[in-house]
Protein backbone atom coordinates (compact mmCIF):
# COMPACT_ATOMS: atom_id res chain seq x y z
CA UNK A 1 0.00 0.00 0.00
CA UNK A 2 2.52 2.68 0.97
CA UNK A 3 4.79 1.65 -1.73
CA UNK A 4 1.65 2.29 -4.13
CA UNK A 5 1.00 5.81 -2.16
CA UNK A 6 4.80 6.89 -3.24
CA UNK A 7 4.27 5.96 -6.95
CA UNK A 8 1.47 8.10 -7.08
CA UNK A 9 3.44 10.90 -5.55
CA UNK A 10 6.32 10.49 -7.69
CA UNK A 11 3.92 10.44 -10.94
CA UNK A 12 2.07 13.33 -9.63
CA UNK A 13 5.37 15.02 -9.00
CA UNK A 14 6.80 14.38 -12.86
CA UNK A 15 3.68 15.46 -14.03
CA UNK A 16 3.20 18.63 -12.50
CA UNK A 17 7.38 19.47 -13.19
CA UNK A 18 6.83 18.41 -16.89
CA UNK A 19 3.92 20.93 -16.91
CA UNK A 20 5.78 23.42 -15.81
CA UNK A 21 8.81 22.93 -18.35
CA UNK A 22 6.17 22.53 -21.09
CA UNK A 23 4.59 26.41 -20.01
CA UNK A 24 8.25 27.42 -19.48
CA UNK A 25 9.00 26.15 -23.00
CA UNK A 26 5.60 27.15 -24.88
CA UNK A 27 6.94 30.71 -23.31
CA UNK A 28 9.55 30.58 -25.66
CA UNK A 29 8.25 30.05 -28.65
CA UNK A 30 4.76 31.66 -29.10
CA UNK A 31 4.15 35.38 -29.03
CA UNK A 32 0.39 35.59 -27.35
CA UNK A 33 1.06 32.75 -24.52
CA UNK A 34 -2.49 32.75 -23.51
CA UNK A 35 -1.23 30.80 -20.96
CA UNK A 36 0.89 32.82 -19.02
CA UNK A 37 -1.49 35.63 -19.53
CA UNK A 38 -3.97 33.95 -17.97
CA UNK A 39 -2.15 32.50 -14.80
CA UNK A 40 -3.49 33.39 -11.50
CA UNK A 41 -0.92 34.34 -8.32
CA UNK A 42 -2.74 31.70 -6.20
CA UNK A 43 -2.06 29.40 -8.97
CA UNK A 44 1.30 29.72 -9.43
CA UNK A 45 2.08 29.48 -5.95
CA UNK A 46 0.49 26.13 -6.07
CA UNK A 47 2.53 24.86 -8.80
CA UNK A 48 5.71 26.55 -7.18
CA UNK A 49 5.17 25.20 -3.58
CA UNK A 50 5.05 21.82 -4.90
CA UNK A 51 7.85 21.92 -7.16
CA UNK A 52 10.42 23.90 -4.83
CA UNK A 53 9.80 21.79 -1.98
CA UNK A 54 11.73 19.16 -3.44
CA UNK A 55 14.57 21.77 -4.41
CA UNK A 56 14.67 23.84 -1.79
CA UNK A 57 18.04 22.79 -0.48
CA UNK A 58 19.23 23.69 -3.74
CA UNK A 59 18.72 27.09 -4.01
CA UNK A 60 20.34 27.88 -0.85
CA UNK A 61 23.19 26.25 -2.19
CA UNK A 62 23.19 28.72 -4.92
CA UNK A 63 23.23 31.65 -2.48
CA UNK A 64 25.99 30.35 -0.37
CA UNK A 65 28.80 31.70 -2.27
CA UNK A 66 32.36 32.87 -0.62
CA UNK A 67 31.70 35.02 2.08
CA UNK A 68 32.61 35.54 5.76
CA UNK A 69 28.82 34.49 7.31
CA UNK A 70 28.55 30.79 8.12
CA UNK A 71 25.41 29.10 5.97
CA UNK A 72 23.73 28.97 8.68
CA UNK A 73 23.68 32.30 9.34
CA UNK A 74 22.83 33.23 5.47
CA UNK A 75 20.10 31.27 5.81
CA UNK A 76 18.75 33.13 8.78
CA UNK A 77 19.13 36.31 6.62
CA UNK A 78 17.08 34.50 3.58
CA UNK A 79 14.26 33.09 5.76
CA UNK A 80 13.78 36.92 7.83
CA UNK A 81 9.91 37.38 7.81
CA UNK A 82 8.72 39.87 4.83
CA UNK A 83 7.07 42.93 5.84
CA UNK A 84 3.09 42.56 4.96
CA UNK A 85 0.63 44.57 4.86
CA UNK A 86 -2.35 45.97 3.13
CA UNK A 87 -4.06 49.56 3.30
CA UNK A 88 -7.72 50.12 2.64
CA UNK A 89 -7.07 53.67 1.09
CA UNK A 90 -4.29 52.36 -1.78
CA UNK A 91 -4.94 51.12 -5.05
CA UNK A 92 -2.44 48.58 -6.06
CA UNK A 93 -0.78 47.33 -8.97
CA UNK A 94 0.74 43.04 -8.82
CA UNK A 95 2.52 41.10 -10.99
CA UNK A 96 2.81 37.31 -10.22
CA UNK A 97 6.79 37.46 -11.09
CA UNK A 98 6.10 34.51 -12.95
CA UNK A 99 9.97 33.75 -13.70
CA UNK A 100 10.85 33.29 -10.29
CA UNK A 101 9.27 30.08 -10.42
CA UNK A 102 9.43 28.54 -13.62
CA UNK A 103 13.56 28.47 -13.00
CA UNK A 104 14.87 32.42 -14.80
CA UNK A 105 17.72 33.70 -13.01
CA UNK A 106 18.88 36.80 -11.50
CA UNK A 107 19.02 38.85 -14.58
CA UNK A 108 14.75 37.30 -15.67
CA UNK A 109 13.62 38.68 -11.80
CA UNK A 110 15.08 42.04 -11.58
CA UNK A 111 13.33 42.10 -15.40
CA UNK A 112 10.11 41.34 -13.55
CA UNK A 113 10.67 43.85 -10.20
CA UNK A 114 11.57 46.40 -12.33
CA UNK A 115 8.18 46.13 -14.50
CA UNK A 116 6.17 46.06 -11.59
CA UNK A 117 8.08 49.12 -10.16
CA UNK A 118 7.46 50.57 -13.46
CA UNK A 119 4.20 50.17 -14.37
CA UNK A 120 3.43 50.61 -10.54
CA UNK A 121 4.29 54.39 -10.66
CA UNK A 122 3.34 54.82 -14.18
CA UNK A 123 -0.61 53.95 -13.07
CA UNK A 124 -0.18 55.73 -9.62
CA UNK A 125 -0.54 52.54 -7.68
CA UNK A 126 1.52 50.43 -5.18
CA UNK A 127 3.57 47.65 -5.93
CA UNK A 128 2.10 44.48 -4.45
CA UNK A 129 3.17 41.25 -4.75
CA UNK A 130 1.07 38.02 -3.47
CA UNK A 131 3.66 35.74 -1.86
CA UNK A 132 2.26 32.53 0.52
CA UNK A 133 4.52 32.54 4.07
CA UNK A 134 7.26 30.36 3.17
CA UNK A 135 7.06 30.47 -0.73
CA UNK A 136 9.37 30.19 -3.49
CA UNK A 137 8.72 33.70 -4.69
CA UNK A 138 9.06 35.20 -1.12
CA UNK A 139 12.47 33.05 -0.61
CA UNK A 140 13.54 35.22 -3.80
CA UNK A 141 12.66 38.35 -2.76
CA UNK A 142 13.95 38.00 0.66
CA UNK A 143 17.16 37.43 -1.07
CA UNK A 144 17.12 40.11 -3.55
CA UNK A 145 16.21 42.10 -0.20
CA UNK A 146 19.19 40.18 1.47
CA UNK A 147 21.38 42.39 -1.32
CA UNK A 148 19.69 45.08 -2.60
CA UNK A 149 16.72 45.87 0.29
CA UNK A 150 15.38 49.00 -0.94
CA UNK A 151 14.58 47.62 -3.99
CA UNK A 152 12.13 44.78 -2.38
CA UNK A 153 11.13 47.74 0.18
CA UNK A 154 8.94 49.76 -1.94
CA UNK A 155 6.78 46.30 -2.64
CA UNK A 156 4.08 45.75 -0.30
CA UNK A 157 3.74 42.29 0.39
CA UNK A 158 0.79 40.19 1.36
CA UNK A 159 0.19 36.32 1.98
CA UNK A 160 -4.25 36.54 2.49
CA UNK A 161 -5.47 35.53 -0.75
CA UNK A 162 -8.60 37.02 0.08
CA UNK A 163 -6.68 40.39 -1.09
CA UNK A 164 -7.21 39.28 -4.77
CA UNK A 165 -11.04 39.28 -4.38
CA UNK A 166 -12.15 42.24 -7.06
CA UNK A 167 -8.95 42.08 -8.36
CA UNK A 168 -9.14 43.54 -12.19
CA UNK A 169 -6.80 41.44 -14.54
CA UNK A 170 -5.05 43.39 -17.61
CA UNK A 171 -3.08 41.19 -19.75
CA UNK A 172 0.01 42.92 -20.72
CA UNK A 173 2.28 39.55 -22.49
CA UNK A 174 1.24 40.05 -25.77
CA UNK A 175 4.26 40.77 -27.91
CA UNK A 176 6.93 38.16 -26.30
CA UNK A 177 9.33 38.09 -24.09
CA UNK A 178 10.88 41.72 -25.14
CA UNK A 179 8.67 43.86 -26.35
CA UNK A 180 6.07 46.69 -24.94
CA UNK A 181 2.71 46.38 -24.27
CA UNK A 182 1.16 49.48 -23.91
CA UNK A 183 -0.48 50.22 -20.86
CA UNK A 184 -3.27 52.28 -21.60
CA UNK A 185 -6.08 49.61 -20.53
CA UNK A 186 -3.91 49.38 -17.06
CA UNK A 187 -4.39 53.27 -16.35
CA UNK A 188 -8.22 53.29 -17.48
CA UNK A 189 -9.33 50.37 -15.47
CA UNK A 190 -8.14 51.99 -12.25
CA UNK A 191 -11.18 52.12 -10.51
CA UNK A 192 -10.62 48.59 -8.33
CA UNK A 193 -8.40 48.76 -5.32
CA UNK A 194 -6.05 45.87 -7.01
CA UNK A 195 -4.80 45.82 -10.53
CA UNK A 196 -3.06 42.49 -11.88
CA UNK A 197 -0.95 42.46 -15.04
CA UNK A 198 -0.66 38.93 -16.29
CA UNK A 199 2.59 37.76 -18.30
CA UNK A 200 6.09 36.91 -17.95
CA UNK A 201 9.30 38.23 -18.60
CA UNK A 202 8.34 42.20 -19.48
CA UNK A 203 11.72 42.42 -20.63
CA UNK A 204 11.58 45.74 -22.30
CA UNK A 205 13.11 49.05 -20.48
CA UNK A 206 9.81 50.99 -22.04
CA UNK A 207 7.90 49.17 -18.08
CA UNK A 208 10.40 51.73 -16.39
CA UNK A 209 12.78 54.06 -17.63
CA UNK A 210 11.09 56.37 -16.71
CA UNK A 211 12.20 55.84 -13.09
CA UNK A 212 15.66 54.51 -14.00
CA UNK A 213 16.88 56.94 -11.46
CA UNK A 214 15.13 55.93 -8.74
CA UNK A 215 16.01 52.04 -9.54
CA UNK A 216 19.60 52.80 -9.46
CA UNK A 217 19.25 54.52 -6.06
CA UNK A 218 17.52 51.48 -4.71
CA UNK A 219 19.92 49.12 -6.01
CA UNK A 220 22.52 50.17 -3.83
CA UNK A 221 23.84 47.09 -1.86
CA UNK A 222 23.27 46.67 1.48
CA UNK A 223 26.10 46.69 3.98
CA UNK A 224 26.44 43.02 4.29
CA UNK A 225 26.19 42.40 0.62
CA UNK A 226 28.95 45.26 0.18
CA UNK A 227 31.08 43.47 2.79
CA UNK A 228 30.38 39.94 1.42
CA UNK A 229 31.37 41.23 -2.65
CA UNK A 230 34.40 42.69 -1.06
CA UNK A 231 35.79 39.97 0.45
CA UNK A 232 34.41 37.44 -2.50
CA UNK A 233 35.87 39.80 -5.52
CA UNK A 234 39.76 39.25 -3.87
CA UNK A 235 41.57 40.62 -7.47
CA UNK A 236 39.80 43.86 -6.26
CA UNK A 237 43.67 45.43 -4.97
CA UNK A 238 44.85 44.85 -8.76
CA UNK A 239 42.05 46.85 -9.92
CA UNK A 240 43.97 50.33 -11.71
CA UNK A 241 42.58 53.01 -13.96
CA UNK A 242 39.91 53.12 -16.40
CA UNK A 243 37.84 49.59 -16.39
CA UNK A 244 36.23 47.81 -19.27
CA UNK A 245 34.28 44.49 -18.32
CA UNK A 246 33.53 42.08 -21.16
CA UNK A 247 30.73 39.38 -20.14
CA UNK A 248 30.26 36.79 -21.88
CA UNK A 249 27.63 33.96 -22.37
CA UNK A 250 27.83 30.52 -23.20
CA UNK A 251 26.01 27.81 -21.69
CA UNK A 252 22.44 27.31 -22.53
CA UNK A 253 22.74 30.09 -24.95
CA UNK A 254 24.45 27.51 -27.09
CA UNK A 255 20.73 25.59 -27.26
CA UNK A 256 18.14 28.32 -27.05
CA UNK A 257 17.07 31.16 -29.88
CA UNK A 258 19.33 33.80 -28.35
CA UNK A 259 22.69 33.94 -29.78
CA UNK A 260 25.58 32.96 -27.37
CA UNK A 261 29.16 34.99 -27.02
CA UNK A 262 30.87 34.62 -30.43
CA UNK A 263 34.76 34.52 -30.01
CA UNK A 264 35.88 36.54 -32.91
CA UNK A 265 33.00 39.41 -31.98
CA UNK A 266 34.43 39.36 -28.40
CA UNK A 267 38.34 39.60 -29.17
CA UNK A 268 37.57 42.02 -31.88
CA UNK A 269 35.43 44.54 -29.47
CA UNK A 270 37.92 44.58 -26.78
CA UNK A 271 40.86 45.49 -28.98
CA UNK A 272 38.49 47.98 -30.66
CA UNK A 273 36.73 49.38 -27.01
CA UNK A 274 40.50 50.01 -25.76
CA UNK A 275 42.05 51.61 -29.00
CA UNK A 276 39.34 54.23 -29.38
CA UNK A 277 38.12 54.94 -25.53
CA UNK A 278 40.25 53.83 -23.10
CA UNK A 279 43.98 54.30 -25.00
CA UNK A 280 43.12 58.18 -25.46
CA UNK A 281 44.27 58.78 -22.06
CA UNK A 282 47.06 58.33 -20.05
CA UNK A 283 47.69 55.52 -17.23
CA UNK A 284 46.51 51.88 -16.48
CA UNK A 285 43.82 50.25 -17.83
CA UNK A 286 42.08 46.92 -16.28
CA UNK A 287 39.91 44.74 -18.08
CA UNK A 288 37.68 42.64 -16.48
CA UNK A 289 36.47 39.07 -18.21
CA UNK A 290 33.39 37.87 -16.66
CA UNK A 291 31.76 34.61 -18.26
CA UNK A 292 29.53 31.74 -17.14
CA UNK A 293 31.93 29.49 -19.06
CA UNK A 294 35.99 30.59 -18.18
CA UNK A 295 37.62 28.11 -19.67
CA UNK A 296 35.94 29.39 -22.76
CA UNK A 297 36.87 33.22 -22.08
CA UNK A 298 40.49 31.90 -21.26
CA UNK A 299 40.60 30.21 -24.81
CA UNK A 300 38.59 33.67 -26.33
CA UNK A 301 41.67 35.59 -24.71
CA UNK A 302 44.27 33.01 -25.60
CA UNK A 303 46.05 35.73 -27.51
CA UNK A 304 46.78 37.31 -23.78
CA UNK A 305 46.73 33.91 -21.51
CA UNK A 306 48.55 31.74 -24.30
CA UNK A 307 52.07 31.93 -22.14
CA UNK A 308 50.52 31.76 -18.61
CA UNK A 309 50.31 28.92 -16.51
CA UNK A 310 47.33 27.60 -16.93
CA UNK A 311 45.47 28.86 -13.32
CA UNK A 312 46.34 32.61 -13.73
CA UNK A 313 43.82 34.99 -13.51
CA UNK A 314 45.57 37.97 -14.77
CA UNK A 315 48.28 39.12 -17.05
CA UNK A 316 49.88 42.09 -17.82
CA UNK A 317 50.29 43.71 -21.43
CA UNK A 318 51.62 46.54 -21.70
CA UNK A 319 49.71 49.14 -19.21
CA UNK A 320 46.66 47.06 -19.40
CA UNK A 321 46.16 44.42 -16.77
CA UNK A 322 43.50 41.34 -17.94
CA UNK A 323 41.42 39.99 -14.70
CA UNK A 324 39.56 36.32 -15.16
CA UNK A 325 36.76 37.24 -12.62
CA UNK A 326 36.20 33.53 -10.24
CA UNK A 327 34.22 32.84 -7.66
CA UNK A 328 31.89 35.16 -7.51
CA UNK A 329 27.54 35.00 -6.81
CA UNK A 330 25.49 36.28 -9.39
CA UNK A 331 24.44 38.69 -6.79
CA UNK A 332 28.67 39.65 -5.74
CA UNK A 333 29.05 40.34 -9.43
CA UNK A 334 26.59 42.78 -10.11
CA UNK A 335 28.23 44.61 -7.25
CA UNK A 336 31.15 44.30 -8.53
CA UNK A 337 29.63 45.67 -11.74
CA UNK A 338 28.11 48.68 -10.21
CA UNK A 339 31.05 49.53 -8.18
CA UNK A 340 34.09 48.94 -10.98
CA UNK A 341 32.71 48.91 -14.75
CA UNK A 342 33.23 52.10 -16.46
CA UNK A 343 32.55 50.77 -19.52
CA UNK A 344 30.95 47.98 -20.46
CA UNK A 345 30.80 45.27 -23.14
CA UNK A 346 28.01 42.98 -24.07
CA UNK A 347 28.82 40.23 -26.04
CA UNK A 348 25.30 38.25 -25.83
CA UNK A 349 23.10 41.04 -27.01
CA UNK A 350 19.98 39.02 -25.43
CA UNK A 351 21.37 38.49 -22.06
CA UNK A 352 19.64 39.48 -19.07
CA UNK A 353 22.52 38.95 -16.64
CA UNK A 354 24.75 40.87 -18.69
CA UNK A 355 22.13 43.40 -19.22
CA UNK A 356 21.59 44.31 -15.72
CA UNK A 357 25.15 44.51 -14.67
CA UNK A 358 25.20 47.25 -17.40
CA UNK A 359 22.53 48.61 -16.08
CA UNK A 360 24.70 49.28 -12.77
CA UNK A 361 27.68 49.79 -14.53
CA UNK A 362 28.97 52.76 -11.91
CA UNK A 363 25.81 53.38 -11.10
CA UNK A 364 24.27 53.89 -14.44
CA UNK A 365 27.12 56.04 -15.88
CA UNK A 366 28.92 53.79 -17.81
CA UNK A 367 29.82 53.59 -21.50
CA UNK A 368 27.62 50.41 -22.49
CA UNK A 369 28.13 48.35 -26.42
CA UNK A 370 26.35 45.34 -27.52
CA UNK A 371 27.00 42.86 -30.17
CA UNK A 372 23.97 43.04 -33.05
CA UNK A 373 23.42 39.84 -33.28
CA UNK A 374 21.13 38.26 -30.61
CA UNK A 375 19.35 35.91 -31.74
CA UNK A 376 20.39 31.91 -33.21
CA UNK A 377 19.59 32.33 -37.05
CA UNK A 378 16.53 31.35 -38.64
CA UNK A 379 14.55 31.21 -35.32
CA UNK A 380 11.35 33.27 -34.28
CA UNK A 381 13.14 35.72 -31.66
CA UNK A 382 12.83 38.75 -33.77
CA UNK A 383 9.05 39.02 -34.08
CA UNK A 384 9.67 38.79 -29.76
CA UNK A 385 12.68 40.93 -29.40
CA UNK A 386 13.26 44.49 -30.75
CA UNK A 387 16.63 45.66 -29.69
CA UNK A 388 15.24 49.35 -29.56
CA UNK A 389 12.40 48.60 -26.44
CA UNK A 390 15.22 46.02 -24.66
CA UNK A 391 18.64 47.90 -25.07
CA UNK A 392 18.32 51.35 -22.98
CA UNK A 393 18.40 54.12 -26.26
CA UNK A 394 22.37 55.52 -25.07
CA UNK A 395 24.15 52.00 -25.23
CA UNK A 396 26.08 51.52 -28.90
CA UNK A 397 25.38 48.72 -30.85
CA UNK A 398 29.01 47.35 -32.45
CA UNK A 399 28.87 45.24 -35.70
CA UNK A 400 31.59 42.77 -36.64
CA UNK A 401 32.78 43.32 -40.16
CA UNK A 402 33.90 40.84 -42.74
CA UNK A 403 37.54 42.15 -41.90
CA UNK A 404 37.00 41.06 -38.33
CA UNK A 405 37.13 44.98 -37.89
CA UNK A 406 34.33 46.75 -35.59
CA UNK A 407 32.08 49.52 -36.17
CA UNK A 408 29.61 51.16 -34.42
CA UNK A 409 26.12 51.00 -35.92
CA UNK A 410 22.85 52.72 -35.44
CA UNK A 411 20.05 50.50 -33.53
CA UNK A 412 18.15 51.20 -36.71
CA UNK A 413 20.73 48.88 -38.75
CA UNK A 414 20.56 45.90 -36.04
CA UNK A 415 20.54 42.50 -37.88
CA UNK A 416 19.19 39.73 -35.83
CA UNK A 417 21.34 37.18 -37.29
CA UNK A 418 24.58 37.01 -38.86
CA UNK A 419 23.00 35.53 -42.18
CA UNK A 420 19.95 36.51 -43.32
CA UNK A 421 19.68 33.92 -46.56
CA UNK A 422 18.03 30.96 -44.88
CA UNK A 423 19.01 27.71 -45.41
CA UNK A 424 16.80 25.11 -47.61
CA UNK A 425 17.48 22.14 -45.00
CA UNK A 426 16.32 23.62 -41.50
CA UNK A 427 13.05 24.61 -40.41
CA UNK A 428 12.56 28.39 -39.13
CA UNK A 429 11.74 27.59 -35.60
CA UNK A 430 14.84 26.16 -34.50
C1 LIG B 1 36.25 31.21 -3.26
O1 LIG B 1 36.22 32.14 -2.18
C2 LIG B 1 36.28 31.56 -0.90
C3 LIG B 1 36.14 32.65 0.11
O2 LIG B 1 36.68 33.82 -0.35
C4 LIG B 1 37.58 30.79 -0.73
O3 LIG B 1 37.60 30.17 0.52
C5 LIG B 1 37.68 29.74 -1.82
O4 LIG B 1 38.94 29.11 -1.75
C6 LIG B 1 37.54 30.40 -3.18
N1 LIG B 1 37.51 29.38 -4.22
C7 LIG B 1 38.35 29.41 -5.24
C8 LIG B 1 38.16 28.31 -6.24
O5 LIG B 1 39.16 30.28 -5.41
C1 LIG C 1 7.09 57.92 -9.90
O1 LIG C 1 8.47 58.13 -9.98
C2 LIG C 1 8.84 59.47 -9.91
C3 LIG C 1 10.32 59.56 -10.17
O2 LIG C 1 11.02 58.55 -9.51
C4 LIG C 1 8.52 60.01 -8.53
O3 LIG C 1 8.85 61.36 -8.44
C5 LIG C 1 7.06 59.83 -8.30
O4 LIG C 1 6.77 60.17 -6.99
C6 LIG C 1 6.65 58.39 -8.55
N1 LIG C 1 5.24 58.30 -8.45
C7 LIG C 1 4.64 57.31 -7.85
C8 LIG C 1 3.15 57.36 -7.85
O5 LIG C 1 5.23 56.40 -7.33
C1 LIG D 1 5.87 31.80 8.30
O1 LIG D 1 6.48 30.53 8.38
C2 LIG D 1 7.48 30.42 9.37
C3 LIG D 1 8.16 29.07 9.23
O2 LIG D 1 7.24 28.07 8.88
C4 LIG D 1 6.84 30.64 10.74
O3 LIG D 1 7.82 30.57 11.74
C5 LIG D 1 6.19 32.03 10.75
O4 LIG D 1 5.52 32.24 11.98
C6 LIG D 1 5.20 32.16 9.62
N1 LIG D 1 4.69 33.52 9.57
C7 LIG D 1 3.40 33.82 9.39
C8 LIG D 1 3.09 35.28 9.35
O5 LIG D 1 2.56 32.98 9.29
C1 LIG E 1 -14.91 42.47 -2.94
O1 LIG E 1 -16.14 43.03 -3.31
C2 LIG E 1 -17.20 42.72 -2.39
C3 LIG E 1 -18.50 43.27 -2.96
O2 LIG E 1 -18.34 44.60 -3.37
C4 LIG E 1 -16.86 43.30 -1.02
O3 LIG E 1 -17.87 42.98 -0.10
C5 LIG E 1 -15.54 42.73 -0.54
O4 LIG E 1 -15.13 43.34 0.68
C6 LIG E 1 -14.46 42.99 -1.60
N1 LIG E 1 -13.21 42.34 -1.18
C7 LIG E 1 -12.06 42.99 -1.02
C8 LIG E 1 -10.87 42.17 -0.57
O5 LIG E 1 -11.92 44.18 -1.25
C1 LIG F 1 -6.56 56.73 -13.19
O1 LIG F 1 -6.00 56.81 -14.49
C2 LIG F 1 -5.96 58.11 -15.02
C3 LIG F 1 -5.36 58.04 -16.39
O2 LIG F 1 -6.02 57.07 -17.16
C4 LIG F 1 -5.13 59.01 -14.13
O3 LIG F 1 -5.16 60.32 -14.62
C5 LIG F 1 -5.65 58.97 -12.72
O4 LIG F 1 -4.76 59.70 -11.89
C6 LIG F 1 -5.75 57.56 -12.21
N1 LIG F 1 -6.32 57.58 -10.89
C7 LIG F 1 -6.00 56.75 -9.94
C8 LIG F 1 -6.67 56.92 -8.63
O5 LIG F 1 -5.17 55.87 -10.07
C1 LIG G 1 30.78 44.96 7.33
O1 LIG G 1 32.17 45.11 7.57
C2 LIG G 1 32.50 46.06 8.57
C3 LIG G 1 33.99 46.24 8.60
O2 LIG G 1 34.67 45.01 8.51
C4 LIG G 1 31.94 45.58 9.91
O3 LIG G 1 32.20 46.51 10.91
C5 LIG G 1 30.41 45.40 9.76
O4 LIG G 1 29.87 44.85 10.96
C6 LIG G 1 30.08 44.49 8.61
N1 LIG G 1 28.62 44.50 8.42
C7 LIG G 1 27.91 43.42 8.09
C8 LIG G 1 26.44 43.61 7.98
O5 LIG G 1 28.40 42.33 7.90
C1 LIG H 1 46.96 24.23 -11.32
O1 LIG H 1 45.71 23.54 -11.17
C2 LIG H 1 45.83 22.14 -11.16
C3 LIG H 1 44.43 21.55 -11.04
O2 LIG H 1 43.48 22.38 -11.60
C4 LIG H 1 46.71 21.70 -10.00
O3 LIG H 1 46.88 20.30 -10.03
C5 LIG H 1 48.07 22.39 -10.08
O4 LIG H 1 48.83 22.09 -8.93
C6 LIG H 1 47.91 23.89 -10.18
N1 LIG H 1 49.21 24.53 -10.37
C7 LIG H 1 49.60 25.61 -9.69
C8 LIG H 1 50.94 26.14 -10.03
O5 LIG H 1 48.89 26.15 -8.83
C1 LIG I 1 32.46 34.85 -36.32
O1 LIG I 1 32.33 33.55 -35.80
C2 LIG I 1 31.09 32.92 -36.09
C3 LIG I 1 31.05 31.60 -35.36
O2 LIG I 1 32.21 30.91 -35.52
C4 LIG I 1 30.93 32.77 -37.59
O3 LIG I 1 29.68 32.18 -37.88
C5 LIG I 1 31.02 34.12 -38.24
O4 LIG I 1 30.96 34.00 -39.63
C6 LIG I 1 32.31 34.83 -37.83
N1 LIG I 1 32.26 36.19 -38.33
C7 LIG I 1 33.20 36.70 -39.11
C8 LIG I 1 33.02 38.10 -39.57
O5 LIG I 1 34.19 36.08 -39.42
Amino acid sequence: MASGESIWKVLVFVVIVTYVCYITEISNFYPDWNFATNLRPSFIDKIASVVRAEDSREEIEMTAASGELSNKERLELIYKELPEGREKSKRYFSLPLTTTWSGGGVGNQLFEVFALLGLSNSSHRTPLVFQKNGSVLGKMLARIRLHFPALIEQITLVSNPAILENTTDVALHRKGCCRYWPIDELLEKNTSAVVSGRGIYFQSHLYWIHIRPSLLKWMTPSEFAANETKYAFRERDLVEGQVLCVHARRGNFLHTRQAASEANFTQSATKYIIKKYLKKKPGPITVLLFSNDLSWMRETYSEIYRNKNDNESFVQVGNVLYILVDNLSAFNTLIVAKDYCDNFLITAAASTYAYMMSFLAKNGRAKVFYAEHFATPYNTLPRHFNPKEFHLPHWIPLRLLDNLDITQISRDEIQPWATTSRPTTKKANG
